[in-house]
């Protein structure tokens, strides 16, 4: 295992959309996973499920969740809706930013739908990740629990980090919450919240080492009583 830091950690993860097929031991995702529920949740509450998937389970997921948007035509009633109707700017641009960085990476020309949407749907084979997993919690849970849910992936994703691991978190599995559910045998009670690819990142690709850049402090830090 690496020694890096928290801030290594930090400033290293990348979202990583090409993965070899090397496959993650179970035991070393036991070790992120148990770290993880070490996350700080409101209560210690702990609202978190997880399904972790390789191999057929996977394979199972994938096939069900592409079969339902090919059947309906991608029509479906999400978890919850991915950005607000209307989204101003700055976060309008920098969420336009974000895709055509990652479309010209890929090599992928803005006006090529048929490319977007085949790019798109490699989310649900979680990129030909060998692991994916999928957060869920009950359905009573509340926005504080979305919190708690968001802590506990960024732990998975800085601890896979540290172990020489690479992720992607999801949200693209909350859209068709359906057939995620009946692929994992979990009731309606049960709330997609997000998914993760998680394994060793392919070499030479440049979609991997995309440079999203961040905001100033200045553009959202206000420090108040500082002389
Ligand atoms: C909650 C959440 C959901 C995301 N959902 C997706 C997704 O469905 N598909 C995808 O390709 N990337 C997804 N991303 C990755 C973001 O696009 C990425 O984090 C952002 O562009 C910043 O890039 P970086 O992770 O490489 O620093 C998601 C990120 C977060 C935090």
């Amino acid at each position: 295992m690496s020694h890096l830091s928290v801030t290594e950690a930090l400033t290293t993860r990348k979202s990583v959309r090409v993965f070899d097929d090397k496959p993650v031991p179970q035991s070393l995702l036991r070790e992120i996973l148990a770290l993880a529920g070490r996350s700080a949740s409101g209560g210690n509450v702990q609202p978190w499920k997880v399904d972790v998937l390789t191999g057929d389970a996977l394979k199972q997921l994938a096939g069900t969740v592409q079969g339902f948007i090919q059947n309906s035509g991608g029509k479906t009633e999400p978890e919850f809706p991915t950005y607000p109707n209307k989204m101003a700017d700055p976060y309008h641009e920098r969420r336009g930013t974000c895709g055509e960085v990652m479309y010209e990476a890929l090599g992928i020309a803005r006006d090529d739908k048929m490319k977007r949407i085949m790019q798109t749907m490699k989310n649900y084979d979680f990129f030909g990740a060998p692991v994916g997993i999928i957060l869920s919690m009950e359905r009573e849970m509340g926005q504080p629990q979305c919190l708690d849910i968001g802590i506990y992936m960024q732990s998975i994703m800085l601890l896979a980090k540290e172990r020489g691991l690479d992720t992607c978190p999801q949200v693209s599995w909350t859209v068709f919450p359906q057939p995620v559910r009946e692929a994992l045998g979990l009731d309606d009670n049960m709330k997609i919240m997000a998914g993760i690819c998680l394994g060793y990142k392919a070499e030479d690709q440049p979609v991997n080492e995309l440079s999203q850049a961040r905001a100033e402090l200045s553009d959202y830090v206000t420090f108040r009583g500082f002389e």
